[in-house]
């Protein structure tokens, strides 16, 4: 079936994959109440229609950190994405590459920043958690610098993992015990293509960028393990300056949701935040990022710049963010769906059709660049 959306990769998604590998890119933490308010809030932002204002050259094209981009869109760091489909961050690297937009590797990928780097020219983002091993952290930088990063999305909304019902539910973090494994036996035999395309023909099925800290033997569960042995929920402000000694490039702190953390942000040494509350996947009951945004970008008005993630589903979105006062913008799910559903040419899709959305929306709002997008953008309903 031809897709016209995001939501229609997301039911691609939904058919492509074992049902654990889905409920974990699409659930939130407990109840889901900031899931679920991250779209709705954003989808109520009312769009200021304005006519006969030349429209005919739109352009979407943007700076962020010092370097140009054809949108102010970036794909967001989404641990084990690479599970979606045969080496799934390299090839979604690709489909970024080939738009001129930002990919960002996260820490726990399963392909390494090394083999990530040797597909793509154009140099990836990379996101960095804190785990309790410091000189594995200082390796891990050195790692990343080597392969070209110049840009570090340090993700402070993690210090303990929220509980994901969905989860738990699937069998995707559930014991290792026999019913359980046969529960997802299951899964995986209802999904032949994808045992065949990542299961059986896509491995290693290892952790890339922390294949160093365990044994070649390690099973996913064993990762999965050591990682959430190894958040340090000790991280306070120093582990800013910890990584700012060891670290020259641009350093953006992702998981900002309040304006007094904004606040010390700017005066910490970052060059950046991305306002996020990871998707809904941590704190339950959290603002939704299109509520808190605004009383930040006003905070902290001019000194950082100002990334915003959760629920964005459309160029309509985009365009709502923006005029809220981001900089830019970071997907989560949307690119994890069309990797699921068509591999690189499903996230190279799903990037064209944002573009053609943000288009239409910046031409029926009046705009031709995104410099003038702002709150006059929108209107109460
Ligand atoms: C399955 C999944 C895994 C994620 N893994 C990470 C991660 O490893 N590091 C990180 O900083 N954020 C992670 N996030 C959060 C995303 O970077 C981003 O903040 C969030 O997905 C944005 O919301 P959206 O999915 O509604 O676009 C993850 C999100 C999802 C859905």
């Amino acid at each position: 079936m031809p897709v016209a959306s995001i939501a229609d990769f997301r039911a691609q998604a939904r058919r492509r994959l074992p049902h654990f590998l889905f409920e974990y890119i699409d659930g939130g933490s407990y109840n889901e109440v900031t899931l679920r308010a991250n779209r709705q809030d954003l989808r109520e932002l009312a769009l200021r229609q304005r006519v006969l204002k030349n429209v005919e050259n739109v352009s979407t094209a943007t700076n962020l950190f010092g370097d140009s981009y054809s949108m102010p869109v970036a794909l967001a760091p989404v641990g084990l994405a690479g599970i979606n489909r045969r080496r799934g961050e390299v090839l979604a690297a690709r489909a970024a590459q080939a738009h001129n937009i930002p990919f960002t590797l996260s820490t726990v990928s399963l392909c390494s920043i090394e083999e990530v780097a040797a597909a793509v020219e154009q140099p990836s983002w990379f996101q960095l958690y804190m785990l309790k091993d410091r000189g594995f952290i200082t390796d891990l930088l050195q790692r990343v610098e080597h392969a070209g990063c110049t840009t570090l999305i340090m993700t402070v909304d993690l210090p303990v993992i929220g509980s994901r019902y969905r989860d738990h539910r699937s069998g995707m973090t559930a014991s290792a015990n026999i019913s359980n494994q046969l529960y997802r036996l299951q899964q995986l035999l209802m999904r032949p293509r994808w045992l065949w395309d990542v299961g059986l023909l896509g491995g290693p099925h290892t952790l890339g960028n922390l294949n160093s800290m365990l044994s070649q033997k390690a099973s996913l569960a064993d990762y999965q393990r050591y990682i959430s042995d190894n958040f340090d929920a000790s991280t306070s402000w120093d582990a800013v300056e910890f990584i700012r000694s060891h670290w020259s490039g641009k350093i953006v702190l992702k998981g900002i949701l309040d304006s007094q953390d904004a606040q010390q942000a700017s005066t910490s040494g970052v060059d950046g935040i991305v306002v996020s509350n990871h998707g809904g996947r941590q704190l339950d009951g959290a603002l939704s990022t299109a509520r808190a945004l605004p009383a930040i970008v006003d905070r902290i008005a001019g000194d950082l710049t100002v990334l915003a993630d959760g629920g964005i589903e459309s160029g309509l979105d985009v365009l709502r963010m923006l005029a809220l006062g981001a900089d830019g913008v970071m997907l989560g799910r949307a690119w994890c769906y069309a990797l699921a559903a068509d591999g690189e040419r499903g996230v190279a899709h799903m990037l064209s059709l944002l573009k053609d959305e943000m288009r239409v929306a910046m031409a029926l709002t009046g705009h031709t660049s995104i410099a003038s997008i702002d709150r006059q953008t929108l209107c109460r309903r």
